[in-house]
């Protein structure tokens, strides 16, 4: 190209150099911010080190952010919460969604990935921990004030007890909220009834590695 510009189509988990003009392009310098952000190698080595931990081998891709984004709600005195925020490709999506830095709070349990996602989301309050712990982690003045919950992390993977675990811990500081899920299950990846919830699938993708489903759940007790 003639001025030097690599330009790249930003529509899946991958991103693809190509050379001519389109509407979806994004500049070069986009691209290596998402890349800096999503930072495969980490999340790949992560998987590696401890693959029912991490769940996936790569981060969401964009139009599963895209998804997420669209179902999350907040007033102008809430929160948002995301658990198991990896490298932060979701955190990012809801900034540029429109969530305030300073409205959004993360929770991440790998202590270099909470390192990556300070650096990455100024402004964003990290907290390195165990989101079973949640109401010792999310500062009292939130706890209550959560407009949405955003649960990345794989509860598919885990026994039912342990799951109840994260549930109680959301309902802990979202009283009556229920939370967002994404998962790669075919049907529903929590046993909904068996915890006491209601389950909507609100979006479907395949343009996710693999095709990833966005549920939310609320209680029903
Ligand atoms: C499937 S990855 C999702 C990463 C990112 N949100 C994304 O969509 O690319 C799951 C993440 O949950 C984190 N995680 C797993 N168990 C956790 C826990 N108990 N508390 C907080 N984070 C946890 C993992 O370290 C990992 O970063």
């Amino acid at each position: 190209m003639g001025n030097d510009v690599k330009y790249y189509v930003e529509d899946d988990s991958s991103m693809t150099e190509i050379l001519q003009s389109d509407d979806r392009l994004v500049p070069d310098a986009h691209v290596q911010g998402s890349r800096k952000v999503a930072n495969r190698s980490m999340f790949f080595r992560r998987w590696l080190a401890n693959p029912l931990q991490m769940g996936s081998i790569v981060p969401s891709s964009a139009t599963l952010c895209h998804h997420i984004v669209a179902q999350t709600q907040y007033k102008p005195n809430e929160v948002v919460v995301e658990l198991g925020a990896g490298t932060g490709v979701i955190s990012r999506a809801l900034l540029a969604g429109g969530v305030p830095a300073d409205r959004l709070i993360v929770v991440e349990i790998v202590p270099d990935m909470a390192d990556h996602l300070r650096r990455v989301l100024p402004g964003v309050l990290v907290i390195q921990g165990d989101a079973r712990q949640l109401p010792a982690l999310i500062p009292e003045h939130c706890q209550g004030r959560i407009g949405t919950v955003i649960c990345g992390i794989p509860l598919v993977l885990l026994p039912r007890d342990e799951q109840r675990r994260f549930i109680d811990a959301m309902d802990a500081v979202a009283p009556g909220k229920g939370f967002l899920h994404f998962s790669y299950c075919a049907t529903s990846p929590l046993p909904y009834r068996h915890h006491h919830l209601a389950a909507k699938r609100e979006a479907w993708t395949p343009l996710n590695f693999p095709p990833a489903s966005v549920w939310r759940y609320t209680p029903t007790g």
